[in-house]
């Protein structure tokens, strides 16, 4: 037993001693429900020190959780704040969530293509930081456009438009925000336990639905290997299912950059390609993918997606979301001031292009940041000429780094040194195999 210091008078009697609580994890041991309750209670507001809870959850990312010790962790982060509810809705509710890559700008094109079908995609979502980029920066490049809505601006955007793509407040799971802010310097973020209850107790209490996970596995993602992205897809479907939201995943390469660009301004460009019928092959397959992953969830199976794409359909709504959200759709984007193309320095065949390099190196250029309160440049990226598999002659531009200032191209180019290779015709395209490499639910 422990009592919460700094109080005089009547204490407080805690009923658990967290450093019991952090040597049963230490020890491989199991934390009952009510440990669990009471740890991110008292964590959230001040009482277990992060010290303890970087203890904590080193333990964790080194002995893991059982099933039902993440259920716990997952549900005591939900009630740590507000549940979102979207009874009063006329539309069935539908979202995505992407464990994050580089070039991942699927949401911009996903959210109003799945709203066209009149669902609503009620998209909470975040700043990026470090090399996976965040959907809010990309499309703050669109000028006037509002990531902040009031919950009245929230609600009445989803019953008209269909589709939102907004900051989630600060009032969803708080107990994620400070654990994830811990991991994040204390080496602990990628932990299956963790990054599960993490994502699943924000998009519960968020309130949709459906939700379908886009769970990446390769040199781009959290976790490099696809036997454990799969364990987190499984993770994270059943905890879903638990909390009687219907879940599926799709288990997604992250091996190679999706698309074309990455950066902020560049993906919003592509993404209003794809929206435009057009776009790269990759970034339309994921697209269609999930939005008939989320159509199929919220009742609508037979959706013709690639249709609402070809006709304009998905691109209404996008006009109609970003209006709606104060940005103008025809508005010309942010340029870089500065740029240095790199040449093919052989003819042959493009066989690698390692996503992780390329997404610190347009970090590097500008379009991430390194601490949570820095801004991002929104012009700056890298711009891809040619994907693996593609045939290059000599002196042809492979890709293009954009910066405002140059000083930036150097250490860009440090980054992606070694992370391209020009081969021979019959060489093995090193891809890491297909797109989507499997489906959970
Ligand atoms: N995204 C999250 O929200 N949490 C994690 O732990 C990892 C990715």
């Amino acid at each position: 037993m422990s009592v919460a210091p700094g109080h005089t008078g009547s204490m407080a009697i805690e009923p658990f001693d967290v450093v019991d609580l952090i040597r049963t994890k230490r020890d491989k041991g199991v934390l009952s429900t009510a440990q669990i309750d009471w740890m991110i209670d008292a964590y959230t507001r001040g009482y277990i020190a992060d010290e303890q809870m970087s203890a904590m959850t080193m333990a964790i990312f080194l002995n893991g959780m059982e099933r039902t010790e993440i259920r716990d962790l997952t549900l005591a982060m939900i009630n740590s704040g507000e549940r979102m509810n979207f009874d009063s809705l006329s539309k069935k509710t539908t979202d995505k969530h992407s464990t994050g890559g580089v070039g991942d700008k699927i949401t911009l094109p996903l959210a109003p293509l799945v709203a066209s079908f009149g669902v609503a995609v009620p998209q909470l979502s975040g700043r990026g930081l470090g090399h996976t980029g965040g959907t809010l920066d990309k499309l703050e490049s669109i000028p006037g456009w509002r990531a902040s809505l009031s919950n009245e601006e929230f609600y009445s955007q989803l019953e008209e438009v269909g589709a939102v793509i907004c900051a989630a407040g600060s009032g969803l799971a708080p107990a994620d925000g400070k654990l994830y802010s811990l991991r994040d310097i204390t080496g602990t973020v990628e932990a299956i336990p963790l990054i599960a209850s993490s994502i699943m107790s924000k998009k519960i209490a968020e309130g949709t639905a459906a939700l379908v996970l886009d769970v990446k596995f390769g040199s781009g993602a959290f976790l490099q290997d696809i036997e454990r992205g799969r364990e987190l897809a499984e993770t994270m479907v059943q905890l879903g299912r638990d909390a009687g939201v219907a879940t599926s995943a799709l288990l997604t390469n992250m091996n190679v950059p999706l698309g074309f660009a990455i950066g902020n301004a560049n993906e919003v460009r592509e993404s209003v390609e794809v929206l435009a019928g057009g776009g790269p092959a990759d970034v339309v397959e994921l697209t269609v993918a999930l939005a008939r992953e989320m159509l199929t969830l919220a009742g609508q199976p037979d959706a013709d997606v690639e249709g609402a794409l070809r006709d304009g359909r998905a691109m209404d709504t996008w006009r109609a979301m970003v209006t709606a959200q104060g940005g103008d759709p025809d508005a010309a984007l942010p340029v870089a001031r500065e740029t240095h193309v790199v040449t093919a320095s052989r003819s042959g065949v493009l066989v690698d292009q390692q996503a992780l390099p390329f997404g610190i190196a347009a970090w590097r250029l500008g379009a991430g940041r390194a601490r949570k309160q820095d801004p991002v440049q929104h012009a700056a990226g890298i711009d891809l000429h040619a994907k693996p598999g593609d045939t290059v002659t000599e002196g042809q531009p492979l890709f293009t780094l954009s910066a405002d200032e140059p000083a930036r191209f150097e250490r860009a180019l440090e980054a992606v040194e070694g992370a391209y290779r020009i081969g021979d015709v019959g060489d093995e395209i090193l891809t890491g195999g297909p797109l989507i490499a499997g489906r959970i639910g």
